[in-house]
C-alpha cells in the first residue's frame, strides 16, 4: 500500500506543515523521515500558531505521528513539544525510532564552534545552532547514541564514556569548553528522565511501518528542511546534514522506494532563505522588505528574518528533477496581493555558458548566473476573511491574474497543483487536484 511523500521545493519553511495539516486526515500515519530540531513546521489552532520541530504536524488531527529512523532527535526540545501540545489538548500520538539518533547538548555547542571556524574562512553555513551536522557527523563516524542505546543500560554507560572522551577531545581542539554537566554519570540522570517520558514510545518504527503498509494501511511522509538543502544536492557548505528530497522517506522510514506513489512539491509563491548561501533571485529592496512583512518571513526555529525574492523556477525545475514531483502545492499566494507587477526566474543567463535551465553544482558557477525574468501582472491584496470567501466559492473566483500565475507555475514544471493556500487558516485553501486514492 502507497507512501505518499511531502517535499518542500525551495529553501525550506515553503509551508509544509500547513500542507500536511490540509492532507493528514486522508492518511493513517503521517512519518518523519530526516532532519531533527532545525525544522520547524507551523500548524495554526484557530488563532494559535503551533510551531513543530520533531513531531509531525498530522498529530494536529488526531493522526499517530512516526519519528522515523533517519531523523537526529533532541529529547528536550522533543519533550517540551509533547508538553506544548498536551497543554493545548492535544496528547500526540506518538512512535519514535529505536535507530533514531540523539542529538546531545555538546553536539549543540559544536554546531557553533564549527560554524565560527568556518566563517573565519568566508564559509559560514549560518546553522540553526540546533546541533545537527555533529549529530549526523557522529552517526557517519559510528561513535553515535540512538534511541534505543538508552533501554539498555550497560551499553549506554559505554557510548555515554566514548562520546565524553570523543567530544572532549573535539571541543578542546576547536577551543571551546567541555561543560562538567556533559559527563557521562551526570548526562546518564538526564537521558533517563528523559526516557521515563518517551519510553512507552519507542519501537522498530521499521517493522512497524511495513506492516502498516501490508495491512492496507496509507502512511504521509513529511519532509523536514527543503530539497536545495540536501547534502547531496544543495551547493556545499550551504546545506544541512541529511538527505531532503523524497528519496530519503525510503532510507529514512526503512520502506522499499516502490511504495512511494506520491510525491508533493510544496513550494511558496516566492522564494526564501534563512541562513547564508546563494539566492539568485533575491531582492534586497523595498520589494523584498514588503514580502517580509506581508508572509511574516521570520525563522520558524531561530526568528531569523528570512531573505525573500521573486519565485525561481529554475531552482523549483530542479526539485522537480530530483523528485519527480506527482503534484504541486503553491502557498502564500495572498502575500504577493497588491504587488503590481510580479517577476518569476524562468532560466539563468550563464557569463559562458549563455542560458541555462539548470542549477549549477558549484558555487563558483552559480555566482556567475544572472536570473532571467518574465513579468506578470499582480492581483489585489484582499483581508484574510476575503481570501476564505473566495476558497470557499472555488478556484474560477481567483483574480484572473492569479490563475494566470499558477497555471503558468505549472505548465513550465509540467506538474498538476494539487492545492493552493491563501492565509494560515486550513480554511484558507483551494483544492485543485488531489490523488483519488487517499480517499480510501
Ligand atoms: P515549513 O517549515 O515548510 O512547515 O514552513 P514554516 O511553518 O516554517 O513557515 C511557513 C509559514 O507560512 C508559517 O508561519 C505558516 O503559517 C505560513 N503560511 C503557510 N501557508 C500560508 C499561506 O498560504 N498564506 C500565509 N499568509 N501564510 C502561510
Ligand atoms: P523546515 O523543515 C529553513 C537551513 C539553516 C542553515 C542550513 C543548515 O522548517 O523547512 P542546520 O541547522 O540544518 O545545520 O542548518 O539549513 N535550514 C533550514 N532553513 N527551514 C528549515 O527547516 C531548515 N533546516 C535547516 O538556516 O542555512
Ligand atoms: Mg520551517
Amino acid at each position: 500500500m502507497p507512501v505518499h511523500v511531502i517535499v518542500g521545493a525551495q529553501w525550506g519553511d515553503e509551508g509544509k506543515g500547513r500542507a500536511v495539516d490540509v492532507l493528514a486526515r486522508h492518511y493513517d500515519y503521517v512519518a518523519r523521515y530526516n532532519g531533527g530540531a532545525n525544522a520547524g513546521h507551523t500548524v495554526y489552532l484557530g488563532n494559535d500558531p503551533i510551531k513543530l520541530h520533531h513531531v509531525p504536524s498530522g498529530v494536529i488531527s488526531g493522526i499517530p505521528g512516526i519519528l522515523g529512523n533517519g531523523m537526529v532527535i533532541d529529547l528536550e526540545i522533543l519533550i517540551n513539544e509533547i508538553h506544548t501540545l498536551r497543554s493545548k489538548g492535544i496528547t500526540p500520538l506518538l512512535h519514535i525510532s529505536d535507530r533514531a539518533h540523539l542529538t546531545l547538548p555538546f553536539h549543540k555547542e559544536e554546531d557553533v564552534l564549527i560554524d565560527s571556524l568556518k566563517a573565519k574562512y568566508g564559509m559560514r553555513t549560518g546553522t540553526t545552532r540546533r546541533g545537527i551536522g555533529p549529530t549526523y557527523q557522529d552517526k557517519a563516524a559510528r561513535v553515535s547514541l540512538r534511541v534505543g542505546d538508552l533501554l539498555h543500560s550497560e551499553r549506554l554507560d559505554e557510548k555515554l564514556r566514548l562520546l565524553g572522551d570523543y567530544h572532549q577531545k573535539i571541543i578542546m581542539a576547536l577551543g571551546g569548553t567541555f561543560k562538567e554537566e556533559w559527563r557521562s554519570s551526570v548526562l546518564k540522570e538526564k537521558l533517563m528522565k528523559q526516557l521515563n517520558e518517551i519510553k512507552s514510545y519507542i519501537i522498530d518504527t521499521v517493522d512497524f511501518l511495513n506492516k502498516a503498509l501490508e495491512n492496507g494501511s496509507f502512511i504521509l511522509a513529511e519532509g523536514a528542511n527543503g530539497v536545495h538543502l540536501d547534502i547531496d544536492h544543495g551547493i556545499a557548505p550551504y546545506t544541512t546534514s541529511s538527505n531532503t528530497i523524497a528519496g530519503a522517506a525510503s532510507t529514512g522510514l526503512g520502506i522499499a522506494p516502490s511504495n512511494i506513489t506520491e510525491v508533493y512539491g510544496v513550494m511558496k509563491a516566492y522564494t526564501t532563505r534563512v541562513g547564508d548561501g546563494p539566492m539568485p533571485t533575491e531582492l534586497k529592496n523595498e520589494v523584498g522588505k514588503r514580502i517580509q512583512m506581508a508572509g511574516n518571513e521570520f525563522g520558524t526555529t531561530t526568528g531569523r528574518p528570512r531573505r525573500c525574492g521573486w519565485l525561481d523556477l529554475v531552482l523549483i525545475r530542479h526539485s522537480h528533477l530530483l523528485n519527480r514531483f506527482t503534484r504541486l502545492i503553491i502557498t502564500k499566494l495572498d502575500v504577493l496581493g497588491g504587488i503590481e507587477e510580479i517577476k518569476v526566474c524562468n532560466a539563468y543567463l550563464h557569463e559562458e555558458k549563455g542560458i541555462i535551465t539548470h542549477v549549477p553544482s558549484t558555487l563558483e558557477e552559480l555566482k556567475q548566473c544572472i536570473p532571467q525574468y518574465i513579468t506578470f501582472d499582480g492581483w489585489e491584496a484582499l483581508k484574510p476573511q476575503e481570501w476564505k470567501e473566495i476558497c470557499e466559492q472555488g478556484y474560477e473566483t481567483l483574480p484572473k491574474e492569479l490563475r494566470k500565475y499558477v497555471e503558468y507555475i505549472a505548465k513550465q514544471c509540467q506538474v498538476p497543483i494539487a492545492f493552493l493556500t491563501l492565509g494560515t487558516d486550513r480554511g484558507a485553501t483551494i483544492y485543485v487536484d488531489l490523488p483519488t486514492e487517499i480517499y480510501h
